[in-house]
C-alpha cells in the first residue's frame, strides 16, 4: 500500500509560538518526505493556544486553532501530542492525560523534563507509548539521541556543555562589541532565543534544567534541579573578558556533569576555559556539548541551541520517530529502555578546580599581603598574580589571581575573611577555571 493510502498519524500541537510555528512550517514544507519516513501521512488535528486572536504563521489553518484543552486531549482520533507550551503547568497535566489516553508525546520542555522526567518516562513506559524530548536540550543538536541511542554501549564519565543559547549569545556580543547586557538580551528576545521569562536564561536555571535532563541519559541519574549549584551571567564585567584573554582563557557559561564514584558533580556557572578548548570557539547562539565516554573518549556536538527553525527540526524529527514506531507497532520501545535512579550530588564545598579571583581594592600598602595571607591561611596557593590600576576609579586597583587547584570551601572561607577589610571596593569576583 502506498504511504498516502495508509491511515494518517494525527497530531495535536499544544502551543503555537516560536517553536510551534516552526513545527507547522516544517510539517508543511517537508510533508511528502516525512510521510515517506513514517510510512503514513502526518496530519495536524488541533493547535491548542492561549489567545485565539493572536496572528499565527500562515501554515496554521484557522480551523485547527482552539483554546479548549479537553477537545484536544479527549479526541480519540489523535495519536500523538507535541507539547511546545513551556513551563510546568498546565503542560504537565496535559502530557499526563495524553499518555494515560495512550497517545505518544513529544516535548521541548526542559523545565518539565528536569522536574518530572523520571515519573513521566515511567508513566509512558507503563502505557506503552513514547515520550521523546530531543528539543528540550541543545535546540537543533541531536544530543538526546546521541546519549540515548548512540552511546548505550559505553559509560559517560563527564559532560561539559554550553547549554543556553541566550547566555552564549550575550557573552559573545559583550566580548566582541562591548555592548551592554540589557541591549543584547532585548535582541535575544526579538530573535526568539530567550524564554518567555528571560531570567530563566540569564540566571542559569534553563541551563541547569537541561543539565539535569542530560544527566538522566548520560548518567542514568534522577536529580532535583533545585539542588544543583547555579550561577548566571549578570555579574560578568567587561574587565573579566579582558583579563581572561590575558591569561589565555575564554569566558563561557558552562554546565558541568562529572561522575564521582557513586555520586555526581553537577554545577552551572560562568567559567574560564583554555583558549584551545573545543568549546572556546563555540560562539553566538550556538550550543556545544563535550562528552567524554570511558571507552569512547571525547565527542563534541555543536549546533544552533535555540530559535524557531533548529528547534523545530528536533521536534519534528521526534514526531517522525514516535509516529514511525506507532505505525510499526513498537510504540514505547525506546522510551521503555531509559533507566534512571536517584543519585547524590557532590557538595559544592568539596569541588576542586583552579580559580580566577579579582579583588577591586584601594591601592595602598599592605593590601596585597592581607589578601595573600588570607588565601594562605586557608591553604589556597596562588599560581599567577597581576595588579592593574583601574582607570574608572582613581586610587584603586584590580588584583587578579589564578590559584592552583584548590577546594571550593577553602577559597570561599578565604574570600569571606578578605571581605571584612575596608580596602575592598566591591565583593571579590570568583570565576572557576575548567581545564576542558
Ligand atoms: P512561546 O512563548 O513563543 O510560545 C508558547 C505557546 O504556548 C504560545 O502559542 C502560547 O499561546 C501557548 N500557551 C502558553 N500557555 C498556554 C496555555 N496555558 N494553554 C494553551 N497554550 C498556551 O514559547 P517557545 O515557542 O519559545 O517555547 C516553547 C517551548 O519550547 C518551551 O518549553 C521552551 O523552553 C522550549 N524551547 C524553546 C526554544 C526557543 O528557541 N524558543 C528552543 C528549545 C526549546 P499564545 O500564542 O496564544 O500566547
Ligand atoms: N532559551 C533557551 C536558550 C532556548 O536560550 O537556550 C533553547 O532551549
Amino acid at each position: 500500500m502506498s504511504t498516502n493510502k495508509k491511515k494518517p498519524v494525527r497530531i495535536a500541537l499544544l502551543g503555537c509560538g516560536t517553536v510551534g510555528g516552526g513545527v507547522l512550517r516544517l510539517l508543511r514544507d517537508n510533508q511528502a518526505h516525512l510521510a515517506a519516513q513514517v510510512g503514513a501521512p502526518l496530519e495536524v488535528a488541533h493547535v491548542l493556544v492561549r489567545n485565539p486572536d493572536r496572528v499565527r504563521v500562515p501554515e496554521c489553518e484557522p480551523g485547527w486553532v482552539t483554546t479548549d484543552a479537553s477537545k484536544v486531549l479527549d479526541d480519540p482520533t489523535v495519536d500523538l501530542v507535541a507539547e511546545v507550551i513551556g513551563g510546568e503547568q498546565p503542560a504537565l497535566s496535559y502530557i499526563e492525560q495524553a499518555v494515560d489516553a495512550g497517545k505518544s508525546v513529544v516535548s521541548a520542555n526542559k523545565m518539565l523534563l528536569a522536574r518530572h522526567g523520571a515519573s513521566l518516562l515511567a508513566r509512558a513506559s507503563k502505557a506503552g507509548v513514547d515520550l521523546a524530548f530531543e528539543a528540550s536540550v541543545g535546540g537543533g543538536i541531536p544530543v538526546i539521541r546521541t546519549l540515548r541511542d548512540s552511546l548505550t554501549s559505553d559509560w559517560v564519565s563527564s559532560v561539559h556543555a554550553l547549554l543556553n543559547g541566550t547566555c552564549n549569545y550575550i557573552l559573545t556580543r559583550m566580548r566582541n562589541e562591548g555592548k551592554v547586557f540589557d541591549e543584547i538580551l532585548a535582541d535575544a528576545q526579538r530573535l526568539g532565543y530567550a524564554e518567555a521569562e528571560p531570567s530563566l536564561d540569564v540566571d542559569g536555571h534553563d541551563a541547569t534544567q537541561k543539565l539535569v535532563v542530560l544527566s538522566m541519559l548520560a548518567f542514568g541519574a534522577e536529580v532535583d534541579d533545585r539542588q544543583v549549584h547555579v550561577e548566571g551571567i549578570r555579574a560578568i564585567d567587561d574587565v573579566d573578558f579582558r583579563f581572561a584573554e590575558r591569561f589565555g582563557f575564554a569566558l563561557k557559561h558552562l554546565a558541568i556533569g562529572v561522575e564521582r564514584d557513586a555520586a555526581l558533580e553537577l554545577r552551572v556557572h560562568p567559567a574560564l576555559i583554555p583558549g584551545s578548548s573545543p568549546l572556546a570557539g563555540v560562539n553566538g547562539v550556538l550550543n556545544g556539548v563535550f562528552v567524554h565516554g570511558r571507552a569512547l573518549g571525547p565527542c563534541l556536538l555543536v549546533g544552533q541551541g535555540a530559535g524557531e527553525k533548529p528547534t523545530a527540526v528536533s521536534v519534528v524529527s521526534d514526531i517522525v520517530d514516535v509516529a514511525r514506531a506507532r505505525v510499526a507497532g513498537v510504540g514505547g520501545l525506546s522510551t521503555g529502555a531509559i533507566r534512571t535512579t536517584p543519585k547524590a550530588l557532590v557538595p559544592m564545598d568539596d569541588v576542586e578546580c583552579r580559580y580566577y579571583l579579582r579583588f577591586d581594592v584601594v591601592d595602598q600598602p599592605g593590601v596585597l599581603a592581607a589578601i595573600a595571607g588570607a588565601l594562605g591561611r586557608h591553604g589556597v596557593s596562588v599560581e599567577h598574580m597581576v595588579q592593574e590600576a583601574r582607570s574608572d576609579n582613581g586610587g584603586s586597583a584590580s588584583i587578579l589571581m589564578i590559584t592552583h587547584t584548590s577546594r571550593e570551601g577553602a577559597v570561599q572561607r578565604a574570600l569571606r575573611e578578605v571581605s571584612g577589610h575596608e580596602f575592598m571596593k566591591a565583593a571579590a569576583r570568583l570565576i572557576r577555571i575548567e581545564d576542558t
